[in-house]
């Protein structure tokens, strides 16, 4: 319908420029060639979150990851990573089958709110269905508005546990 016969102009360019900014990300398993893209990306989301990031200790982690097959999604625009995330598998006997656990999963302030995350859970998401898996399961930090929002929107839901760790490496970092 041109616009002239009912919807604003303004209203129909932002649609295009909506299309035109999905049509450019493209998202992808990462692989070796992608670890120096990934790892600054996810260095990023830990200064994000208040923790010094050690690249090489973020590199290893990845290294770790594409040795294990672990899902490695990222997103890009052109030549530039605008997002990624991070995925374990988990043998589940409450669900009876694999479950993903979301390791991290980050977007570039400047890339923010074009739906990349959006991208990157729905090409998770799709894949998991596909091969069976049973439950994904993640971890919020309190009061993270936007993660908290984007995850109910994909029909997430919050539960009552609480994460635990024990860092077994801490003494050799400290
Ligand atoms: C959370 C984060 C991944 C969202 O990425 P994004 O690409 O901007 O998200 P999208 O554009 O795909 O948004 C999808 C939906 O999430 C919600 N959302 C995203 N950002 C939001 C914000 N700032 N405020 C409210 N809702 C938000 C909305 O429901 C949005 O849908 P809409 O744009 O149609 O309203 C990104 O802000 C980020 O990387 N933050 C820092 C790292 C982080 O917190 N990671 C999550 C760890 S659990």
């Amino acid at each position: 319908m041109p616009a002239a016969a009912g919807r604003p102009v303004a209203r129909d360019r932002d649609a295009v420029q909506g299309v035109r900014d999905k049509a450019m990300i493209e998202v992808r398993q990462a692989d070796s060639r992608d670890t120096d893209l990934v790892a600054a990306l996810l260095a990023a989301q830990l200064s994000e979150h208040g923790l010094a990031p050690d690249l090489e200790q973020v590199r290893r982690g990845l290294e770790v990851a594409l040795q294990i097959g672990a899902p490695l999604l990222v997103a890009t625009e052109g030549s530039r990573g605008v997002g990624a995330c991070l995925v374990n598998r988990i043998a589940s006997v409450e669900h009876g089958g694999v479950v993903l656990f979301i390791e991290e999963l980050y977007v570039v302030p400047g890339a923010r709110r074009r739906g990349v995350a959006r991208a990157l859970l729905g090409r998770l998401l799709a894949e998991a269905d596909s091969s069976g898996v049973r439950a994904i399961e993640l971890e919020v930090d309190e009061g993270h508005k936007p993660a908290r929002s984007l995850y109910r929107s994909l029909g997430f839901e919050a539960n009552t546990r609480t994460p635990w760790v024990l860092d077994l490496r801490r003494s050799e970092r400290d």
